[in-house]
């Protein structure tokens, strides 16, 4: 199957926003934290995890509309990004292209958004009536996804990477951190996919490797970008992990290694999707577009 990949992201893409515009309806009160979580969330996201969330889906035959239970990914994706530019964190002052939201709303309410939409995403998640979808099959995506965010997934990469400023690289320790805060949420979202389809034990296992791989290699291309791109391409300050003293891959490897180790991690994920027939061209694109992103 030929997918255009830019034709698949548009068409899922809209049908993610309009999700997001119609749930925020009625109004949150007050209206300023309706605005912070949507000003977030309407900034111009990617949307690669709820994509993957689909894609891996539809992947394994599912022919639900399951685009509530993808965005509920991308509400606990764009709380993580608001706390992640906070002072008390990366202290960044631009994102998607636009001030933090802190910087716009105040860090009260910023944080308290993000509070907030982590809190909804479960409320989504645990709602069976958007799609035929049992209730186990629910439970067990709940556990995978807050095994995935919490203590032992991305708040623990996380934590990691604020007490590893401007320590020694240390290779043992980059890894911990991007598998934890980054590709840990990204496998959850290929792996909710899967588990939604009722997909077999192998097809459910292989996407999670594949996940797991894609999600390791976005950061370390994250790395990357932070150093190569720019200000205005990225929407978010370049040199910002520099000026901090990160524990990143360029720091710990270099870059030209750390390209190659992204660039063994995409073939890697391509071998996971062998058994998989042409409804896995997204995935397989999807990883191509994430070694060669610019953005
Ligand atoms: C940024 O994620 C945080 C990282 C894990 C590197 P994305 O690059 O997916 O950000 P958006 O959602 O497109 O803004
Ligand atoms: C953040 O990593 C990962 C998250 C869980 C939010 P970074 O701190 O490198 O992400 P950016 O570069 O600010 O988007
Ligand atoms: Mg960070
Ligand atoms: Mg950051
Ligand atoms: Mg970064």
């Amino acid at each position: 199957m030929n997918i255009d990949l830019k034709e698949y992201i548009t068409e899922k893409r809209a049908k993610i926003d309009q999700f997001i515009i119609e749930y925020f309806q009625p109004f949150i009160i007050p209206q300023v934290l309706h605005d912070s979580v949507l000003y977030s969330l309407t900034a111009g996201g990617k949307r690669i995890r709820p994509l993957l969330c689909i894609a891996s889906y539809e992947a394994c035959n599912g022919k639900e509309d399951i685009i509530p239970y993808a965005v509920a990914i991308e509400f606990i994706h764009t709380y993580s990004l608001i706390h992640d530019d906070l002072p008390a964190m990366d202290n960044d002052d631009l994102r998607r292209g636009k001030p933090t939201n802190h910087k716009v709303f105040g860090e009260g309410i910023a944080i308290l958004a993000g509070d907030g939409l982590l809190t909804e995403a479960f409320r989504i998640l645990s709602n069976p009536l958007y799609a035929k979808i049992k209730a186990d099959t629910l439970l067990r995506v709940i556990y995978e996804i807050s095994m995935a965010a919490g203590l032992r997934g991305m708040v623990a990469g996380q934590a990691y990477d604020l007490i590893s400023e401007g320590r020694e690289p240390n290779r043992e320790i980059v890894e911990f951190i991007h598998l934890h805060k980054t590709a840990a949420m990204i496998r959850a979202s290929v792996k909710t996919g899967a588990l939604l389809a009722e997909a077999s034990e192998d097809k459910i296992n292989r996407l999670e490797s594949y996940g797991e791989a894609i999600g390791l290699a976005f950061q370390i291309v994250d790395d990357i970008l932070d150093i190569e791109s720019t200000t205005e391409v990225m929407g978010k300050p370049q040199g910002s992990d520099i000026q901090k003293g990160k524990m990143t891959y360029p720091r710990v490897y270099g870059i030209e290694k750390s390209r190659q180790k992204a660039k063994e991690l995409i073939d890697k994920a391509l071998e996971r999707l062998s058994i998989f027939d042409e409804k896995a061209e997204p995935l397989r694109q999807i990883a191509f577009y994430i070694f060669k992103r610019t953005s």
